[in-house]
Order: C-alpha cells, then structure tokens, then sequence
C-alpha cells in the first residue's frame, strides 16, 4: 500500500503524520515539502543533466575506490575533495549552470526550513550535487566541507525513502539522529550545524512513487554555495 506522503511510521497499527522538525540547532526536516509535480519536473531535469555536458558517473575516492551513489554536478564539478570548473575526471567538459529555478527554490527552502521569511536573502547556491542512488547504494558519514562559505546546504530527496543519519560536527560517531527522508522532503543544515557528519547507510528499495517518473532508487540534490571565483 503506498502511504500518503504527510503521514510516515506506524506505531501500534496507527500512521503517524511526519512534521517539520528540528534534528539539530540549524538542522532542519521538513516532509513532503515538495509536490508530485516538482517533483516529476525536477526528475526529467536530473534525466538530462545525467547525461550530458558532463555525463553522470561514480566518482573515485582518493584511495582508488569508487562511490556506490552516481554523481552528477551543476556550477562547479566536485570530485573527492575538491571543486574545479572543467570535470577533469568525467570527460573534460563544463558541466552545466545551476538554473535559477533551483537558486529560488533554495531561497524557498531556507524560508520554509528555519520558518523565518528573510533566511533567503542573499542566498545563491552556486553548485548541486545530484546524487543517483540505486538499489545497493550508500553514503558513509562525512563532512560537507569543501566549500570556502558556511551557507546552509539544502538537501532534497526523490524516490525511494533512505534512511538519512545526521551526526555531530566532531567525528562520524554518536551521538547521532536517524531520520527517515522520504520523496519530497526537504533537508536543511546550517548554522552550528553547516559541518555535521552526515551520511546514507541505506535506502529502502521499492518505496519510491512511481508517479515522480523514477520508479527506482533515489535521487537527492544537495545545493551549497562554494565561496569560490
Ligand atoms: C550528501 O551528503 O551529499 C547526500 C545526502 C543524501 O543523499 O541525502
Ligand atoms: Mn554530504
């Protein structure tokens, strides 16, 4: 049975409806913050960014192993650990501009994340990560912290449910939260909690809502601003 988006776990046979909730001072979730439309608009978008200028890939860790997500990026290209405009290790080419739909929408979120009508101003993300997770894939816990500026980073999540894990900005162990990103949701951290620990241990395969045009696995948008030239 496919769950309404608004209402999440069950407890005691009851469903229980999924609020805006503050996970950490400056972290923020708030379900179902985008509808099925957006939703299906921005998955045709990831369609073509996956493509091409730069085509998608699983980019490589400095030890040699390479990521389980697939990574596509806007503005600027990042491959571990660092921002370059030319994909040096993709092909070679400039990917392409983060749209200023995207830039609005993170606007948006910031409003609607810390409730707060001027957490907007000012904001201009000048990169996105646009991470494809399939059935196996996962995130290890991590620090955001390649960016030269301390903007908030906002997270968007289609497709499958994941199983998000949001930490401490000391290391990647407890103490730590669990949350449930379902498709739809938005996520925000910012403030004291910019450079968290952070990561995906898994999805939940087959939770995705057909009707976003991704019928498997899940696609999450991370937007951030570089401070970069
Ligand atoms: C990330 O940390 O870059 C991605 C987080 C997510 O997939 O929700
Ligand atoms: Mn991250």
């Amino acid at each position: 049975m496919k769950v309404p988006n608004r209402l999440g776990g069950i407890m005691n046979g009851m469903l229980l409806p999924r609020e805006r909730s503050e996970i950490a001072p400056g972290a923020v979730h708030v379900p179902a913050w985008l509808g099925i439309e957006r939703q299906r608009a921005i998955v045709e978008e990831c369609r073509r960014w996956a493509v091409g200028p730069v085509p998608m890939r699983s980019a490589r860790l400095p030890g040699g192993r390479q990521m389980s997500v697939k990574t596509v990026c806007l503005g600027w290209h990042w491959q571990p650990y660092k921002y370059t405009r030319t994909a040096d290790d993709a092909g070679g080419g400039r990917v392409a501009q983060v749209p200023d739909w995207m830039i609005e929408l993170g606007r948006q979120a910031l409003v609607d994340g810390y409730l707060d009508p001027a957490a907007g101003d000012g904001y201009t993300p000048d990169t996105a990560l646009i991470n494809y997770y399939d059935d196996a894939a996962k995130m290890g816990m991590h620090q955001d912290k390649d960016e030269k500026a301390s903007d908030p980073v906002v997270s968007l999540s289609i497709g499958d449910t994941c199983l998000f894990r949001f930490g401490n900005t000391e290391n990647r162990n407890k103490p730590y939260t669990d949350v449930e990103l379902m498709s739809g949701d938005l996520f925000v951290f910012g403030g004291p909690s910019r450079f968290a620990y952070h990561g995906v241990p898994k999805t939940l395969p087959g939770t995705a809502d057909p009707q976003t045009g991704l019928s498997q696995g899940r696609i999450n948008i991370t937007m951030r601003v570089t401070g970069m030239e």
